[in-house]
């Protein structure tokens, strides 16, 4: 279980717990927080998971693997130091306290 604080591009803030095992999108998903709007359902295959990681987080998360790195060049402006992909993200106790940011709109 972790708790993962997901922010929306006006601001508003959505703190959820999110079980093990989901993924950073799905916990998304599964609260009905906006801004995530997870096109192809979690296959890394649309970038409309995009988020801005935390700074204090994103060195911290599992290195982007090629296929996500690729995808995320799909994203809406994605930014190198703090752009990841959600459905890529497994949820885990180890990401209690993570911190994201949905940007202005995906694709
Ligand atoms: Fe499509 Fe993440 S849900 S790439």
């Amino acid at each position: 279980m972790a708790k993962i604080t997901y922010i929306e591009h006006n601001g508003t803030e959505h703190v959820v717990d999110v079980a093990d095992g989901l993924t950073v999108m799905e916990g998304a998903r599964d609260n009905n927080v906006p801004g995530i709007e997870a096109d192809c359902g979690g296959a890394c295959a649309c970038s409309t998971c995009h988020v801005y990681v935390h700074p204090d987080w994103f060195a911290k998360l599992p290195a982007i693997d090629p296929m996500e790195e690729d995808m995320l060049e799909f994203a809406f402006q994605p930014d190198p130091e703090r752009s990841r992909l959600t459905c890529q993200l497994k949820v885990s106790a180890e990401l209690d306290g993570l911190v994201v940011q949905m940007p202005e709109r995906q694709i």
